[in-house]
C-alpha cells in the first residue's frame, strides 16, 4: 500500500486548524491559530466572532501546513474536513473551504466527525509510537469543551464503528471547568487555569455531593439521540456541581473578593501562575482543588464502571479535558490498579487540531468512502 499524504481541515469551534498526516500513522505537520484572545473578553466562544476569525485564518493555516509538510495544493492525496458537531458557522468555513480545494484539484473530499477525530488522535499517536496493536474493545472517553461522551469502538472492514454508551445530561466537562473559572474571575477557558491552580488547594477542603442522575434520559431514542437503549448506560451530570461551587460563593460572601480579582487580572495580558496566586486566597485555591477532584473522581469511577460491564480491554481518553494533569495521572492509576491499558494523546494533540481529522479520515480513504459535493454541516452531529 502506498503511502497517502491527507491535509486535514478543523474548523468546528474557537481554532482554525490544519494538518498533513501519512497514512494515518504519521504527522508531518499540525497548524493551529488559536481564537481564545479573541474571544477572551467574553469568557466564551462568540458564534459570530468565530466564523469570521476562520475566515480570515483559513488560507494562511492551510498554506502553513502545506508548507511546514513539503508538500502542495497538488501533491496531498485527499482532502479532509470536520463536519460536526460544533458551531454551524464555524464548521462552513472549513467545509466551504475543502470542497472549493476538492473541486479545483480534482481530489478525494472525506467529511470527517469530530468525535471520531478526537479518538483517532489517540490512534495516531499510538502508530507514531509504533505500537500497531491496540486491543479491542475499546472504550474511548470524549471529553471536551462540548462533549462528555463514552463509546464502545469497533474495526469492521476497512471502517469503525461506535456505541454510545454514555453521555452527560448537561453540561460537558470542559464546560463546567470553563463556568466555574469564569464564575471565580479566573478568565477563560478555564480548563488550563483550573489545572495549574488546583496543585496549590486541598481537594478535600470543600465536598461536592455526587452527580445524580434520577430519570431516564427522554432523548433516549434511537434515530433522535445516538444512545444504545439495550445497553447498560454510564451517563454524566456536570450542573449541579456547577450550581455548588455558585451556592458556596454566596454562602462565604466572595463575590467582592471575585470581582478585585477578575479586574486584576483583565489588566494582565498572559497572566503567570504568580499573578494568579497574588489573587486567589487559600479558600478559592482549596474551592478550586476540590472541584477538580470531584470531577476528576466521576470521570475517571464511572468510565471505569463501564470498562468493566463492557470488559473492555483498552481505554482511550481524549478531547480538551483530557490534558488535565490529575485526570492524566488518575486515571493512569486507576488502569493500572485493575490492569486495564490507558491511552491520551498527547497534549497538543487533546484539544482541537487538525491532524486527528486527517487520522480519522484515512480508514475512509481506503474504504472509498467520499463524501459528496453536496454535504453540509452538521451543528449536531451524531457518531454511530
Ligand atoms: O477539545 P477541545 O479543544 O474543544 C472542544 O471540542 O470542545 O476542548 C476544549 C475544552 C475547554 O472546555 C477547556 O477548558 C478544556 O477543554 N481544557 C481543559 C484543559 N485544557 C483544555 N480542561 C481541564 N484541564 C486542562 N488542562
Ligand atoms: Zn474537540
Amino acid at each position: 500500500m502506498p503511502d497517502a499524504y491527507i491535509l486535514g481541515i478543523e474548523s468546528s469551534c474557537d481554532e482554525t486548524a490544519a494538518a498533513v498526516v501519512r497514512s494515518g500513522a504519521e504527522v508531518i505537520s499540525n497548524v493551529v491559530a488559536s481564537q481564545i484572545a479573541m474571544h477572551q473578553p467574553y469568557g466564551g466562544v462568540v458564534p459570530e466572532l468565530a466564523s469570521r476569525e476562520h475566515l480570515r485564518a483559513i488560507v494562511p493555516v492551510v498554506r502553513q501546513a502545506l508548507v511546514e509538510a513539503n508538500q502542495t495544493y497538488s501533491s496531498v492525496d485527499a482532502i479532509a474536513v470536520t463536519q460536526g458537531p460544533g458551531l454551524a458557522g464555524a464548521l462552513l468555513v472549513g467545509i466551504s473551504f475543502a470542497k472549493a480545494l476538492a473541486f479545483a484539484l480534482d481530489k478525494p473530499l472525506i467529511a470527517v466527525n469530530h468525535l471520531e477525530g478526537h479518538i483517532h488522535a489517540v490512534l495516531l499517536e499510538e502508530r507514531q509510537k509504533g505500537n500497531h496493536e491496540v486491543q479491542f474493545p475499546v472504550l474511548a472517553l470524549v471529553v471536551s469543551g462540548g462533549h462528555t461522551h463514552l463509546y464502545l469502538a469497533a474495526q469492521k472492514n476497512q471502517g469503525w464503528t461506535y456505541q454510545n454508551i454514555g453521555h452527560t445530561r448537561d453540561d460537558a466537562a470542559g464546560e463546567a471547568f470553563d463556568k466555574v473559572a469564569k464564575l471565580l474571575g479566573l478568565g477563560y477557558p478555564g480548563g488550563p487555569i483550573i489545572d495549574r491552580l488546583a496543585p496549590q488547594g486541598d481537594p478535600n477542603a470543600v465536598k461536592f455531593p455526587p452527580a445524580q442522575i434520577k430519570h431516564r434520559d427522554r432523548r433516549d431514542r434511537r434515530g433522535a439521540h445516538e444512545v444504545e437503549p439495550d445497553l447498560p448506560r454510564f451517563d454524566f451530570s456536570y450542573s449541579g456541581i456547577k450550581t455548588a461551587v455558585l451556592r458556596y460563593v454566596e454562602v462565604h460572601d466572595m463575590h467582592d473578593s471575585i470581582e478585585k480579582r477578575r479586574k486584576a487580572l483583565a489588566e494582565i495580558s498572559k497572566p503567570s501562575l504568580e499573578n494568579y496566586l497574588a489573587n486567589c486566597n487559600k479558600q478559592t485555591l482549596d474551592l478550586v482543588a476540590s472541584f477538580q477532584r470531584a470531577i476528576v473522581e466521576d470521570l475517571i469511577s464511572k468510565t471505569l464502571a463501564a470498562a468493566r460491564a463492557h470488559d473492555v480491554a483498552t481505554l482511550f481518553v481524549t478531547g480538551g479535558v483530557a490534558a488535565n494533569n490529575e485526570l492524566r495521572r488518575t486515571f493512569e492509576q486507576k488502569g493500572a490498579q485493575e490492569g486495564l491499558p490507558v491511552y491520551f494523546p498527547s497534549r497538543p494533540l487533546s484539544t482541537d487540531n487538525a491532524a486527528m481529522i486527517a487520522a480519522a479520515a484515512y480508514p475512509k480513504f481506503l474504504g472509498k468512502d467520499f463524501a459528496a459535493m453536496d454535504f453540509s454541516a452538521e451543528a449536531s452531529f451524531v457518531l454511530r
